[in-house]
């Protein structure tokens, strides 16, 4: 196949956005628009990819620094076409160019791959809308064949009834793209030199022009204002929610489902209302989520159930582990299989090996805690001296009473017992109880404050 290089246009205002951001960077599914045309742009096997942008300054380019792409300033803005002027000298002759939108963020590879396809041709990417105002109209002579578009605010009034409408996503011979640019002209309505001309000089030129539709009508969906974006986010979630469902996940309500990123789910998984999924989230077989949760960037193991509320981030979970309600795991948690983190527990940058328990009201951080250990109500490792952060090491077998605090770095042997209520400074040795409490007394004859009359 031909080299593919990518033009996506991206300099426009976007003043209906009432914000001080660049349009293209407003985020759907929690991803700037841009990027999504970008992703769509890599996986269609682009060679290279220029980005035009405007307004907003340095701020577009410093966002999209990842991609392997260049972007070319275009000041002043004066159209589509002059935008595609600004790219069309960089590329090499003999490849296609295709032109994308960053304000169409949901065009699918797949539709992108159907127009490359297509060899030594213009390829407009066109749809049938009901209410085809404010688009460019495709307009086709009797055999059907495509001669020109006419833009919405350049057609006589029988040219405004014609339904099959310009997306604006276009590919074509990089070489003749080139000629036909250099003679565009902004002899038009708005004094824009626009890219939808150049249609007319493929007709005179004798190149076969073809239309083809996008698979999903979503695909070709603009973004212009927050009522429009807010619409597209629950298309692009009611789908993918569509797609769990349609490989066998259970969603208690497809409605009520948010993935801003890649979720992968084994078999037999069940997702409650309101949870969230952020970047990639895999969830092994037999996984429940419970309500409300939100994970982000973690992997759970099969047959583990996290109960509502629970906050899960960059962590690791194996299998059969009991998780929340209300727990919360914080970046670098590995939990072994079957540990139990219950209600009102916070878990951060700390290994637990299997069959542990932390059930009610603790924080474990920088710690590393073996097997079989479980943790009482109210454990508290105090791993922070103000600068620095220390690590607790809890071996195997462990019990500690509940409301201890561990002051970090210490090390609690194993099989050790900590009595409830200590305050651990020194290690603990193997297997035998520690504790640090002041003696109970009771003093007699002691009365209650009574207020004074
Ligand atoms: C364009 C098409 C129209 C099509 C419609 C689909 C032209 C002349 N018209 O019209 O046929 O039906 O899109 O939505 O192409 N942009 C730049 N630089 C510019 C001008 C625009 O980067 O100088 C960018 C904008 O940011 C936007 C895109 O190009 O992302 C489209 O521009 P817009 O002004 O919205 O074109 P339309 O008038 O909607
Ligand atoms: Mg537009």
């Amino acid at each position: 196949m031909m080299e593919i290089n990518v033009v996506i246009l991206a300099a426009g205002r976007g003043k209906r956005m009432h914000s001080d951001k660049p349009k293209v960077l407003h985020t759907l599914a929690g991803k700037p628009l841009l990027m999504h045309v970008l992703d769509s742009a890599v996986q269609s096997g682009a060679h290279k990819i220029y980005v035009i942008y405007g307004h907003g300054g340095e701020e577009v380019p410093q966002a999209a620094a990842a991609y392997q792409a260049s972007f070319i300033l275009q000041e002043p803005q004066l159209g589509t076409g002059h935008a595609v002027q600004h790219a069309i000298p960089h590329m090499p002759q003999d490849g296609v160019t295709l032109v994308l939108y960053g304000d169409v963020p949901l065009i699918q590879s797949t539709t992108i791959k159907k127009m490359l396809a297509v060899q030594d041709k213009l390829v407009l990417l066109t749809t049938l809308l009901d209410n085809p105002t404010g688009y460019g109209r495709i307009e086709r002579d009797k055999q059907g064949n495509i001669t020109r578009i006419i833009e919405d605010k350049d057609c006589t009034s029988t040219q405004r009834t014609i339904k099959e409408v310009n997306t604006g996503i276009l590919a074509g011979p990089t070489r003749r793209l080139q000629t036909w640019l250099a003679q565009l002209e902004n002899k038009n309505s708005q004094g824009e030199y626009y890219l939808t001309d150049i249609v007319a000089m493929a007709v005179a030129d004798g190149v076969a022009i073809q239309a083809e539709q996008p698979t999903q009508a979503w695909e070709v969906v603009g973004v212009n204002s927050k009522t429009q974006l807010a619409v597209l986010e629950r298309t692009w979630q009611e789908e993918q929610a569509r797609q769990l469902l349609e490989r066998g996940v259970t969603l208690a309500d497809p409605a009520r489902i948010d993935i801003r990123g890649k979720l992968i789910c084994g078999r037999d998984v069940e997702i409650d209302v309101g949870c969230i999924f952020e970047g990639d989230v895999r969830l092994g077989d037999q996984v429940k989520v419970g309500a409300y949760s939100i994970i982000k960037k973690s992997d759970i193991g099969n047959g583990t159930i996290i109960h509502p509320f629970s906050h899960i981030e960059q962590t690791k979970i194996g299998e059969n582990c009991r998780i929340g309600p209300y727990a919360r795991l914080r970046p670098g948690s590995n939990l072994h299989d079957e540990v139990h983190i219950g209600n009102f527990v916070e878990i951060k940058n700390s290994e637990i090996a299997a069959n542990s328990k932390a059930n009610h009201l603790s924080y474990i951080g920088d710690s590393t805690v073996g097997s079989q250990v479980n943790i009482g109500a109210g454990t508290i490792t105090c791993n922070y001296d103000g600068v620095n952060k220390h690590r607790t090491v809890i071996e195997d077998g462990v019990f500690i009473g509940s409301a201890t605090q561990i002051i970090a770095p210490v090390t609690i042997g194993r099989n050790a017992t900590i009595g409830a209520g200590s305050t651990i400074t020194r290690d603990a040795p193997e297997d035998v109880l520690t504790l640090s409490r002041a003696k109970q007394t009771t003093v007699m004859g002691w009365k209650r404050p009574s207020k004074k009359k």
